[in-house]
């Protein structure tokens, strides 16, 4: 029997705080007509002091199961695509999957930057096709206001916080993930990278002191290569899944400009109207802009069941990716279930593993492994 991996959960989680292009203008030589004409962005949302990529992830995975309907116990495997996790290690998805309580699934990072929430959305919906997961939990969450150098105006008026989940369920019914498309070229590497805090060049005073740990971008060179990638790629997905670019009932780019989103609806003959775009309001939110973007087209009635789309973005690496989806929506469901409510139980729980490692230390602790 042939596999299916349906989406049957959404959710999203941004900051409270607006950072609007005036603000910006406080900060660095700019302004926000500039911004506006350049990129299409007005405004973007700031983590707050105790706001972090693992408390965005987990606030946003709560609410797409609370969609799907499912059980933090029943997730399989949890992705967490991420350019700016809590750590080097252990990974933001481990985190995550303490918070909620899924106590019964593996958790990992994925990184390819913006391009991070096809690539991991392409994974667990390979790993649902091939019958060894049947629930999974896709998360892409950023606080690259952290990352970024707010003394740089080529990178600082660009970017945004928040995050946005998928739920990926499988089932025998046609449907689901339909094409895919993962793509790198590694010879623009150098093109968007954060040089200094990896092992490659470790953090010293030396690379602190000259910025080094900050996002540095070459706007023009990027900006060529995604206009160049966007539209190809959908078409690509699109052809695989034997439907016509006019079948497309919607197309949620990368929300990165507003001008390489309209160049792609021309390189497609498409109307913009076809393109889900909110970059006005929440700038580029890396791998969290697609799922955010999917869940304001759902709740503006942009996106329905049965719906065919193509979601399509590209990012440092170079990286770029495409999918093709016939929207599904939550499996119907026998009763209720309450997602958040495990979260207690989950902070126990956590507790409790915590307190028993730390007693069976005092106990073992002194005695040497052999
Ligand atoms: N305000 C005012 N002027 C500015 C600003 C600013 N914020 N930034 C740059 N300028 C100036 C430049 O200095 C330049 O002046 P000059 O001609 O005197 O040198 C002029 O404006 C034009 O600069 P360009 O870099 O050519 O401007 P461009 O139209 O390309 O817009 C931008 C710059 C918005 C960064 C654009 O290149 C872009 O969007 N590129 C793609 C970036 C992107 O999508 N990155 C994310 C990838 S996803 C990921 O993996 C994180």
């Amino acid at each position: 029997m042939m596999r299916y991996a349906h989406i049957t959960g959404w959710g999203m989680a941004v900051p409270e705080r607006v950072m609007t292009n005036h603000d910006i203008a406080q900060l660095v030589d700019t302004d926000d007509q500039w911004i506006r004409e350049r990129t299409g962005i007005e405004q973007r949302r700031i983590a707050g002091p105790d706001e972090t990529t693992g408390t965005l992830a987990t606030r946003a995975a709560l609410r797409a199961l609370e969609v799907a309907n499912l059980r933090p116990a029943e997730i399989d495997l949890i992705v967490v695509a991420t350019s700016s996790p809590e750590h080097l290690f252990p990974a933001t998805a481990s985190i995550v999957q303490d918070r909620i309580g899924a106590t019964d699934c593996g958790a990992f990072d994925l990184l390819a930057a913006c391009t991070g929430f096809i690539y991991a959305t392409n994974m667990a919906a390979q790993a649902i096709r091939a019958g060894s997961i049947n629930n999974a939990l896709v998360i892409g969450a950023e606080t690259l206001s952290r990352l970024v150098n707010w003394k740089d105006r080529g990178t600082c008026i660009l970017f945004g916080d928040g995050a946005g989940a998928f739920v990926l369920q499988g089932s025998d019914e046609p449907g689901g993930v339909l094409s895919s498309l993962l793509r790198s070229d590694g010879s623009g590497a150098d093109l968007l990278t954060i040089p200094a805090g990896g092992s490659h060049i470790p953090a010293s005073l030396h690379t602190v002191g000259n910025g080094l740990h900050y996002i540095q971008m070459n706007g023009r060179e990027v900006f060529r290569f995604a206009t160049r990638v966007m539209a190809k790629a959908t078409a690509q997905v699109a052809e695989e899944a034997g439907l016509e670019i006019s079948d497309l009932d919607l197309i949620i780019p990368h929300q990165a400009n507003r001008r390489i989103i309209e160049a792609a609806a021309r390189g497609l003959k498409l109307p913009l109207e076809r393109f889900a775009i909110n970059l006005n309001r929440y700038g580029n939110t890396s791998t969290a802009s697609i799922p955010i973007a999917a869940c304001e087209a759902i709740e503006a009635g942009q996106l329905h069941k049965d719906n065919k789309i193509v979601i399509v973005g590209f990012g440092a690496g170079l990286t770029w990716g495409a999918m093709a989806i016939h929207w599904t929506g939550p499996f119907p469901a026998k009763r209720k279930i309450y997602p958040r409510r495990y979260r207690t139980v989950a902070r126990l729980r956590s507790a409790w593993r915590r307190s028993l490692r730390r007693v069976e230390g005092v106990i073992y602790g002194s005695k040497t492994i052999k």
